[in-house]
């Protein structure tokens, strides 16, 4: 069932835990994401980055309109959260389009820009009803200039909530966007720190490179949102590359779509198992 992103955070931070988003690419990432969560029995998030946006031709209603399709029909609460944002118009076509909340990523301008600049979106989403995250303290790519050593300061992080009112702050704490092996090490002490400062849900960006015990106790540090996105897409085309290796005659993508989209299902589905202990305590 399709759920407002406030109220699926809300209730899990409620019980003390956290809520797993997983980036949409096609529509058999959505299809995949909400079978891995009815596997494990829980609530997921599914989000669209401006990126993926870019990569549909910078068309958001259609991939909205499939992973609202999918998330209506879901045996478990699902929320549809656009990410990543650093266009403002984009951020524009999120409520009509079915999403609860969205991501406005200033983080990498300077500070006092970033506070200006999230501080306006924060009025114009709530008054579109939307649920707002923002970054401070870039969590980079690979080659970002900041990662991985960015690392965010509690007291800043404490000041920049106040004054932009956002909803939820993702924070760099030592993981980095699109990591393909699982080596990230996290500042744990630093996630209590942050939790105990700001006072609104701690966003986990770049999870894909952290390993198991890094997230559980990230999770239990204060995390309320994990974001996964690169291991689906390892997963998938791992599949792909395994099913085509092995049949070259082969030409009709559902045979090759089919394992991929299993393969992220399971992925999904062993990430919300993981955590599941901590995310329903
Ligand atoms: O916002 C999306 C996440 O931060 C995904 O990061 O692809 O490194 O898992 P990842
Ligand atoms: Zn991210």
């Amino acid at each position: 069932m399709l759920t407002p992103t406030g109220e699926l955070i809300t209730d899990v931070r409620a019980r003390g835990g956290a809520a797993c988003a997983f980036n949409v690419i096609t529509v058999e990432h959505a299809e995949a994401i909400v079978t891995g969560a009815e596997m494990a029995g829980c609530p997921v998030i599914l989000q669209v980055s401006e990126n993926a946006v870019r990569f549909h031709h910078g068309r958001l209603a259609p991939i909205a309109a499939a992973a609202r399709a999918v998330a209506v029909a879901a045996g478990v609460p699902v929320a549809l959260h656009l990410d990543h944002v650093e266009s403002v118009e984009l951020l524009d076509e999120a409520a009509p389009n079915g999403f609860g909340s969205v991501m406005f990523d200033a983080s990498k301008r300077p500070y006092a820009e970033n506070v200006l600049a999230t501080a306006s979106v924060v009025a114009a989403c709530h008054a579109a009803g939307l649920w707002v995250e923002s970054e401070l303290g870039e969590v980079g790519g690979k080659d970002g200039a900041h990662a991985p050593g960015a690392r965010t300061d509690p007291a800043e992080a404490a000041a920049y909530v106040a004054a932009t009112g956002v909803d939820a702050l993702a924070v760099a704490v030592g993981s980095s966007h699109a990591m393909l092996e699982r080596t990230a090490r996290l500042d744990q002490e630093l996630i209590v720190r942050l939790r105990d400062a700001v006072g609104v849900p701690l966003v986990l960006h770049g999870s894909s490179g952290v390993p198991d015990d890094e997230l559980t106790a990230a999770v239990r540090g204060g995390m309320v949102k994990i974001n996964i996105g690169t291991a689906l897409n390892t997963a998938f085309t791992g599949a792909v590359r395994a099913t085509l290796g092995d049949r070259p005659d082969l030409v009709d993508p559902r045979r090759y779509l089919t394992p991929a989209r299993s393969a992220m299902a399971d992925t999904v589905a062993a990430a919300l198992r993981l955590l599941s202990p901590v995310l329903h305590p």
